[in-house]
């Protein structure tokens, strides 16, 4: 993935794709009036207040306020980052992401070129070992041993399931047909290669459960021993495709198996995700073997907005939750649900949902202790808060933990609670505890400013720009925003753009935020009536310009006298004002 792409591609890109035609492919949508509509995929709602425009290229949510272009929905709805975003648009309509690299295109491209192959050889693979399941001599006694463990064929089939035979070179016989390859099985750590320099499968003798990533490309694998002796799972170690903070084990086949996530319940192992699905609860996913990351959280909350997070009762379990937690303070977001679900001693969801059934099991997430809940339980678990000294302990712990938390709702909740639980009142505890200096308040109720009406009509109508003139001698102007405005009506006029175009270009500027905010806004001006209002609001901003220059000059003259072009540039202006009065 390395290179930067180019603008111009990423502009051709949102050019050619239809944003109507990407959203539909994934939330069918209904034609109303001009635009399409259907219920948010990004929030819970019973009517449709989700919209996409096609003439903007544009889509917006008047319900939660999600809102973007193509490449901002892939990112949002596939969780997607934004390069990933851009090879997945660029392959639906069958482009070729082009990259610009100064130093060393050749290398570059080699590494795509490696990259591709790497996910082919493991797509190869977990064919290989799902073949294996059915065609091998120990077949059956894996399956039985499958069955045994409740799984039927089609659950087998949707995780792709497989079985890593006895042999030592199953795989490589299979697959690493000359040195390349072998080298390329070794780099991908399906194959070994012990001091004499043979090579030997790394799984043997193993069920074996395929780790895709978001895209549903297979980066790793789980293997489970059958019986005997080892270490009861192996993992694929980290790899140049495949980092175990990134990926979360059942992550794609619950988006595949949800059309929209309600929630997702985080549990410990593969087993219980595959469980779960068995059951019919399909949206369980596995860190895998790690504590989970906030990348692996990021990923999950912009996927849906509940997460239960579902560990054993033990030690372990607990350590592993609180971890969670505070990966997760960071994340926590107006909206955004998270809980902890602590299993009974001895169990874990595979032998809990095979035991209660699956409506037990979703009361218990139903039933989930808040993340308000556990934050204290956990705290005060071994601090007694009835004492001064635990209180000031209890404050010394949670007040750095409060302080990563962006969302104001979210500190403000555990304010209240620390305060009570302190015996304080909670303003006293606002001047210690201070909010994420990254976090800013949500900028709601924007004061629409002729600046920002201006900026707000252009970028929702870019064709205006081309309504009329430049302006340069408008630089001088003293207003906020002044230059913004000018750039875009550069950017405008120079060619035809769609809302989508304008704000693509801006992307990753310190303006971006301002400007989606601004593409968000509704004017209710009718159609008829935008050209009008963005003249207008131009007129006014030259009246004022006229009004500050001829102030200036007049400033001036009173300390010096004006020279003959400063006399004239007065004159005119005053003709103007004049003139204006007419008007
Ligand atoms: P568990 O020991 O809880 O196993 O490990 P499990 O998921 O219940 O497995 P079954 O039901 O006995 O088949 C939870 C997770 O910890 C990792 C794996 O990711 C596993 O799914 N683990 C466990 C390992 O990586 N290696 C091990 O030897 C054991
Ligand atoms: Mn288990």
């Amino acid at each position: 993935m390395a290179g930067l792409i180019p603008k111009s591609f990423i502009h051709d890109l949102i050019e050619r794709a239809d944003v109507v035609e990407l959203v539909d492919s994934r939330v069918p949508l209904k034609k109303a009036g001009r635009n399409y509509q259907a219920c948010c995929p990004f929030h819970n709602e019973k009517s449709p207040s989700f919209t996409v425009a096609p003439d903007k290229q544009f889509y917006h949510c008047f319900g939660c306020g999600e809102h973007g272009n193509a490449l901002d929905f892939l990112m949002k709805f596939d969780g997607l980052e934004f390069p990933e975003a851009v090879e997945e648009l660029a392959h639906m309509l069958g482009l070729e992401v082009p990259r610009e690299t100064s130093s060393n295109p050749a290398a570059d491209a080699r590494k795509r070129a490696q990259e591709s192959s790497d996910y082919e050889q493991m797509e190869l693979a977990a064919k290989f070992f799902a073949h294996q399941l059915r065609q091998h001599s120990n077949s059956t006694r894996v399956i039985e041993y499958l069955k045994g463990r409740g799984l039927s064929g089609e659950i087998v089939k949707q995780f792709q399931i497989g079985y890593a035979p006895d042999g030592w070179d199953s795989l490589l016989s299979s697959l690493g047909k000359d040195q390349r390859s072998k080298d390329q099985l070794v780099a991908l750590k399906l194959v070994n290669r012990n001091d004499q320099g043979r090579y030997y499968d790394f799984f043997r003798d193993r069920v074996m459960f395929p780790i895709r990533d978001r895209r549903g490309r297979v980066v790793g694998f789980g293997g489970r021993i059958l019986e005997g002796d080892g270490p009861k799972y192996l993992n694929s170690p980290e790899t140049r495709i495949f980092h175990k903070g990134r990926e979360l084990y059942g992550f794609y086949e619950a988006r595949q198996a949800n059309r929209e996530l309600q929630q997702v319940v985080i549990v410990e192992g593969y087993m219980d995700v595959v469980a779960l699905a068995q059951a019919g609860i399909s949206y369980a996913v596995a860190s895998l073997g790690t504590a989970t990351t906030t990348e692996q959280l990021q990923m999950l909350f912009r996927a849906t907005r509940k997460v239960v997070c579902c560990y054993d009762g033990d030690r372990a379990g607990r350590d592993a939750a609180w971890r969670a937690l505070e990966n997760a303070l960071p994340l926590l977001n107006d909206g955004i649900e998270l809980s902890f679900l602590f299993l009974p001693d001895g169990e874990d969801p595979d032998t809990l949902v095979r035991k209660e059934g699956a409506s037990a099991f979703t009361e218990r997430l139903n039933q989930a202790q808040s993340f308000t809940d556990y934050f204290f339980a956990h705290l005060t678990e071994t601090i007694d808060v009835q004492s001064d000294a635990g209180k000031s302990l209890l404050l010394k712990q949670a007040k750095p933990l409060i302080e990563r938390v962006a969302s104001e709702f979210y500190r403000d909740t555990l304010m209240e609670r620390l305060a009570r639980l302190l015996r304080r009142e909670t303003s006293q505890l606002a001047s210690q505890i201070k909010a994420p200096t990254a976090a800013k308040a949500p900028q709601d109720g924007l004061k629409m400013t002729p600046m920002r009406r201006a900026i707000g009509l252009l970028v929702q109508h870019p064709y205006l720009g081309q309504e009329i003139p430049l302006h340069h001698e408008l630089r001088g102007l003293k207003q906020p925003g002044i230059e913004l405005l000018l750039k875009l009506h550069e950017q405008t006029q120079a060619q035809a753009l769609t809302s989508a175009q304008l704000l693509e270009l801006w992307r990753g500027e310190p303006e971006e935020k301002a400007l989606r905010q601004l593409a968000r806004w509704q004017h209710h001006l009718e159609t008829d009536r935008v050209n009008q209002e963005f003249f207008d609001i131009f007129a006014y901003f030259i009246d004022q310009f006229v009004e500050q220059r001829a102030n200036e000059l007049l400033e001036k003259e009173r300390t010096a006298p004006l020279n003959r072009t400063e006399k004239q540039e007065y004159l005119t202006l005053l003709q103007y004002l004049k003139d204006r009065e007419k008007r």
